[in-house]
């Protein structure tokens, strides 16, 4: 077995060589970084069981580099090291995500410790309901498919689109597909479509030149080229306003990107994921997503599914989700009576994973006697049986040919729906679905609708 790998980042050299000496002597393989960037840099390529960095760095801050990590390597353990007494910046980094800190001067003995706890966290691993890194929980049989989906689609570099309803995990299958993949070296880069104002959208994305417009005082690179060797994961898809949805068809067609106010092209080396918990197919049927850039990011798509379709699930989400929150706030964890579990199992949450989360903390701060019981849990009143899935059609994992099906049940219901709101008039449904009459003839035919 090869040693377990340390991360220092400090800029005093006194005391890296302080911390790297001690930790060699605990058989560890030690990198040091003097700064943020080059911090970032080696994180990118190497694997670390442990990153153990300084507040004040020359180019930001340690709260920078633990945020930096949540997003972008969340299974490498972090700790802070502060200045004495300054507990407000330790809590920061606690709330941040980081697992520990320790403060300055440095304790030798304490140091060991964090250390050794960090090191040991690592490599208990998978299974342990309290490992922190990004896991897919759930033994149910949609979740092992879901599972056995993310490893075959992280061996191909093909465009994927997830799709499922609010808080049901597809950013983290999104992750686990970069993590799992050959680009796992590589940045994972997540834009959130609707979350950036339209008019920056462009620049946001692609970049521009300094001088371009008012404003853009200097280059800026853009979040696709920021992709680059790694995966690009475009959150909410959906909201992309038309425009930027042709030239988005560029970068997955072409390969290319050309900043605003630059003359040229660039090319990228970027996988496109994307995600979205409204009904694509439809809007394209509705003229509001590009139906060619439909069939570019959709290539392979994936169903996360909801939390009430694997309520079996609840009992071991709703463990490792207080395993976490109590790490964080470094307690013990409460057990769960059984009317409490009783009440979550029954519970259709509607909003999924991230509601359970939700329910969890609350009733933790509620809790006493470490115990949740049935009156902690405060559930929403649900009042009428919620509204199936966002798309008909059910991810099949079991067949290697799934994928071809599903793409024609897609199809399928956008153009029957087409036909539908067109009164079957083939002519505006084909405008309606931004093709050729030929080509909706066409594809009528073949997939037998009528
Ligand atoms: N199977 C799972 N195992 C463990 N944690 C999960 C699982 N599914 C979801 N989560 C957690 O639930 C929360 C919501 O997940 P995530 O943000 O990936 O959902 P989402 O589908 O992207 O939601 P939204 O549509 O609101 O953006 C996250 O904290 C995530 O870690
Ligand atoms: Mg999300």
């Amino acid at each position: 077995m090869s040693k377990a790998s340390v991360l220092i980042v400090d800029d005093e050299p006194d005391l890296l060589e302080l911390v790297s000496l001690t930790l060699s002597r605990m058989n560890l393989a030690t990198h040091t970084a003097a700064d943020l960037g080059s911090a970032q840099r080696l994180l990118r390529t190497e694997p670390f069981d442990l990153c153990l960095t300084d507040m004040r760095l020359p180019d930001g801050d340690g709260l920078d580099l633990v945020a930096w990590i949540q997003e972008n390597r969340p299974q490498v353990p972090v700790a802070v090291i502060t200045a004495h007494g300054n507990v407000e910046s330790a809590v920061r980094a606690l709330k941040l995500g980081a697992f520990d800190f320790v403060s300055k001067p440095l304790d030798l003995g304490v140091l060991r410790k964090l250390v050794g706890s960090a090191i040991k966290l690592g490599t208990r691993g998978d299974g342990g309901a309290a490992a922190s890194g990004p896991r897919l929980i759930g033994r149910s049989q949609v979740m092992h498919q879901l599972r056995e989906m993310i490893a075959r689609v992280s061996r191909s570099q093909a465009p994927v689109h997830i799709y499922g309803e609010s808080g049901t995990g597809k950013e983290l299958v999104a992750r686990l597909i970069h993590e799992s993949g050959a680009r796992s070296e590589g940045p994972f880069v997540a834009v959130n479509c609707g979350a950036i104002p339209t008019e920056l959208m462009e620049s946001e994305l692609f970049g521009h030149k300094r001088g371009s417009f008012t404003g853009a005082v200097a280059d800026k690179k853009g979040l696709v080229q920021s992709a680059e060797g790694g995966t690009l994961f475009l959150d909410e898809v959906a909201d992309l306003p038309l425009h930027m949805q042709v030239k988005l068809l560029r970068v997955v067609q072409e390969k290319t990107v050309r900043p605003v106010g630059e003359a040229r092209e660039e090319t990228v080396d970027i996988r496109i994921l994307s995600a979205t918990h409204k009904n694509l197919a439809q809007l394209v049927a509705e003229g509001r997503f590009r139906e060619d850039l439909f069939y570019r990011i959709n290539v392979i798509e994936m169903r996360v599914p909801s939390l009430r379709e694997r309520s079996e699930d609840i009992p071991e989400l709703a463990e490792a989700i207080l395993a976490r929150l109590c790490q964080r706030m470094r307690i013990q964890p409460p057990t769960i009576s059984p009317e409490a579990l009783q009440a979550l199992v029954a519970y259709p949450f509607p909003g999924n994973v991230r509601e359970l989360e939700n329910v969890l903390e609350r009733a933790l701060t509620l809790c006493s006697g470490g115990v949740i019981t049935a009156e902690n849990i405060k559930l929403r009143a649900v009042a009428r049986p919620l509204p199936e899935a966002p798309r008909p059609v059910a991810l099949d994992t079991t067949s290697g040919g799934g994928l071809g099906n599903q793409l024609e049940d897609i199809e399928r219901a956008a153009i029957v729906k087409a036909l539908e709101q067109t009164r079957y008039n083939k002519t505006a449904a084909a405008k309606l679905l931004g093709m050729t009459f030929r080509a909706l003839r066409y594809r009528i035919k073949k997939l037998g609708i009528e």
